[in-house]
């Protein structure tokens, strides 16, 4: 199955491309992530992108779609993917187009996490990032065992330079201006499907869980992972 998560900052795209990624075994790819690795490693891609990011600005259009036309090519991305947070405009939905069509293959979904800003602005502040193995808590929907430490591996949490409430005003407005025309591009060519981004996560993933049993049995090539 190859999939887009579409939707604001904090509508739990995150979260949901984790589940699905492990019970389709397919890989989650996230630019988001991508970019965090390589800002931490400060690699040459991370050091240009770092300001941008810590902004909540968009990373330019061509460095991205570097960036996941590198990824899609890949021995694990044959079978299907999750694509979490890509595309962003128009311009990298056109490249991504491309890139698939160099690959023989195309987009099978587009899921469009449908959410309010009040929603996204609450998780975003209340998300919290383990600083060593990157698992994601909210200090309130999904606090941690012991406060200020990941349940997995015991790092530390820490709040995201972009979670801070004036860059997530900003993320959001962005996502307003150069992000949203996505919903209507793919509605257009019959990829787009909805849920609500704003109930609990498991609620959101029963709702996915059942979107597919329905794209499954209408078009049996997905159940087989083509
Ligand atoms: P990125 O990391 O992609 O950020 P985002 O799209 O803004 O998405 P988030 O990770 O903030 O939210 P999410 O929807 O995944 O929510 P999550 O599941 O984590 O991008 C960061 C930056 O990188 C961009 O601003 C840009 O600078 C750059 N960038 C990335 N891709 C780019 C591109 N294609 N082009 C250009 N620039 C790019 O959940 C959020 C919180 O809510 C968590 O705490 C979670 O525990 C909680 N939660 C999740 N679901 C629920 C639920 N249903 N109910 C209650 N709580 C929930």
């Amino acid at each position: 199955m190859k999939l887009i998560l579409l939707g604001p900052p904090g509508a739990g795209k995150g979260t949901q491309a984790k589940l699905l990624a492990k019970k389709e075994s397919i890989p989650h790819i996230s630019t988001g992530d991508i970019l965090r690795e390589q800002m931490q490693k400060d690699s040459p891609l991370g050091v240009k992108v770092r300001q941008l990011v810590k902004n909540g600005e968009l990373v330019p259009d061509n460095i991205v779609l570097e960036v996941v036309a590198n990824r899609l090519s890949a021995a694990d991305a044959h079978k299907g993917f999750i694509l979490d947070g890509f595309p962003r405009t128009l311009k990298q939905a056109d490249g991504l187009n491309e890139a698939l069509k160099t690959l023989n293959t195309a987009i099978d979904l587009v899921i469009y996490f449908n959410t309010s800003a009040d929603v996204s602005i609450q998780r975003l502040c209340g998300r919290r990032v383990c600083k060593k193995c990157g698992a994601n808590f909210h200090i309130t929907n999904m606090p941690p065992k012991k406060e200020g430490l990941c349940d997995f591996c015991q790092g530390e949490l820490y709040l995201r330079d972009d979670d801070k409430k004036d860059t997530v005003q900003r993320r959001l407005q962005v996502y307003q201006e150069q992000t949203a025309a996505l919903i209507d591009y793919y509605r257009k060519n019959g990829k787009l499907r909805e849920v609500s981004g704003d109930l609990e996560a498991d609620k959101v993933n029963a709702e996915l869980q059942k979107l597919f049993s329905r794209e499954k049995l209408a078009n049996p090539a997905l159940k087989n992972g083509e």
